[in-house]
């Protein structure tokens, strides 16, 4: 079949990938990556702030030294140094005590929501996740034939009263929510956190209605305001696996993420993994062990909140100087991540050829939505780009914006692109792995 662009496989594949097409803004993206292109698309951390001669020459010593280990086979729930390096790292989040039997090393944290999907969504399940939530956990819990149900969020979070609400219309609905999959700091894409108060409401809610908690945290430690509040597994052990990733703290091309499960749960997880990876990459596992041993990791992340303070300060100054009348945005006291909203009748999937041909590049709000809204906001990430590229990104983006609001003053609303809703749409949409 080489050659072909013709899909001549469509009445073989499973059920589970027949909502899976291409979307015109993955084509973008494509675009988005050329250098000319200021792209506040990604979600890459800065990896060029990281000591990259040391960290080479620890990599070559795991080999020459230790390749014996670190090149073989490991076992399915990840090296113990590692579980109980990452029982450390948890101790600092606030998360004391926990036994790293209970923790399973995944390949990256988006493998880690794989398995708790593989190991609890059947068909036609429902998912509670936050409106808008992670494009990638979107994916995962389309491929498990699962409907998101989004319970939307406001500057402190998730609110309990949605929560509520969510939970009693899926029962009305005759079908079964089996968790609450939510990343409660500094969240992926509204940049905004659950304050402590409705941390515990949150809490409440899920044990009174039997929901488990799937708390992703990879953003937890990127604080720039003193730390985050305690994750919501610090608070309860039962019903919430916590699940975080050595991506945003040390290097996403590692791979290495983890879940700390329920005891009773984890030898499940780990069967699940053996059956998906059969075990995380041995070296990778090697190099986050000799990372967290011998390198000064805390005095890293420091680094990092201090480089992405400053340019979220940057982007935020931008966006107050530069944007229309009718935008706002959220103010995010850690992570990667500002969610705009975009002035009245602006469509942010229709304007990205017009944002792409000016030079600038986001990920469109609708791609973080199972159900297809998300037309007025976008995901603007300030991690990777320059401070100066993130002014000039956000002078072009103020240029097409008012060129999209001038078009709507002179021929009327009816020119200006349709708002539109379909199921599904995460997937089309999902921006690639790039772009997490
Ligand atoms: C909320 C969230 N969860 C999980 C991931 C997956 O990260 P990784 O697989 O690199 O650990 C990301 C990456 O951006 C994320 O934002």
């Amino acid at each position: 079949m080489t050659g072909t662009t013709q899909d001549d496989y469509t009445d073989v594949y499973a059920r589970r990938v027949r909502g899976m097409t291409t979307s015109e803004i993955r084509a973008l993206f494509a675009v988005a990556s050329r250098p000319e292109v200021v792209s506040l698309a990604g979600g890459s951390p800065y990896i060029a702030a990281l000591p990259l001669d040391a960290v080479g020459e620890m990599l070559g010593s795991l080999a020459a030294e230790h390749g014996a280990v670190s090149l073989q086979y490991g076992i399915g729930q990840g090296t113990v140094e590692l579980r109980e390096r990452i029982c450390e790292v948890m101790a600092l989040s606030g998360i004391r005590g926990a036994s790293p039997d209970d923790v399973v090393v995944t390949v990256g944290g988006q493998q880690a929501i794989d398995l708790l999907a593989r190991l609890f969504l059947d068909p036609g399940d429902v998912v509670l996740a936050e409106g808008p939530s992670y494009v990638g956990a979107l994916g995962v819990f389309q491929a498990a034939q699962a409907q998101v149900h989004h319970v939307p969020m406001d500057y402190e979070g998730l609110i309990p009263a949605a929560l509520e609400e969510a939970i009693a219309a899926v029962a009305r609905s005759g079908r079964r929510a089996k968790f609450l999959y939510t990343i409660p700091t500094f969240q992926n894409p509204a940049g905004v956190t659950l304050t402590e108060e409705r941390r515990e409401r949150v809490l409440e809610i899920c044990e009174r209605a039997g929901l488990l908690v799937v708390e992703d945290d990879p953003y937890g430690m990127l604080s720039f305001e003193g730390d985050a509040p305690l994750p919501l597994r610090a608070r309860r052990r039962d019903g919430v696996f916590y699940v975080s990733t050595f991506s945003k703290t040390f290097a996403p091309g590692l791979r290495v993420g983890w879940i700390l499960a329920p005891h009773a749960v984890r030898e499940k997880l780990v069967m699940m993994s053996e059956a998906n990876v059969l075990c995380p990459s041995a070296f990778a596992q090697g190099a986050v062990t000799q990372y967290l041993t011998t390198m000064p990791w805390r005095e890293q992340i420091k680094s990092y909140r201090e480089i992405y303070r400053e340019r979220r300060d940057v982007l935020l100054t931008a966006l107050r100087d530069l944007m229309p009348a009718g935008t706002s945005w959220t103010n995010p006291a850690g992570g990667l991540f500002v969610w705009a909203t975009l002035p009245e009748g602006l469509d942010s999937k229709a304007m990205m050829p017009r944002a792409i041909a000016a030079r600038v590049a986001y990920v469109p709000g609708t791609g973080f939505y199972a159900d297809g809204t998300g037309t007025s906001n976008m995901r603007l990430n300030f991690s990777y780009a320059s401070p100066d590229r993130l002014r000039e990104g956000v002078r072009r983006l103020a240029g097409v914006m008012e060129q999209e609001l001038a078009m709507r003053a002179v021929f009327g609303p009816a020119s200006a692109p349709h708002h539109h809703r379909r199921r599904g749409a995460a997937a089309a949409d999902a921006p690639g792995p790039d772009l997490a």
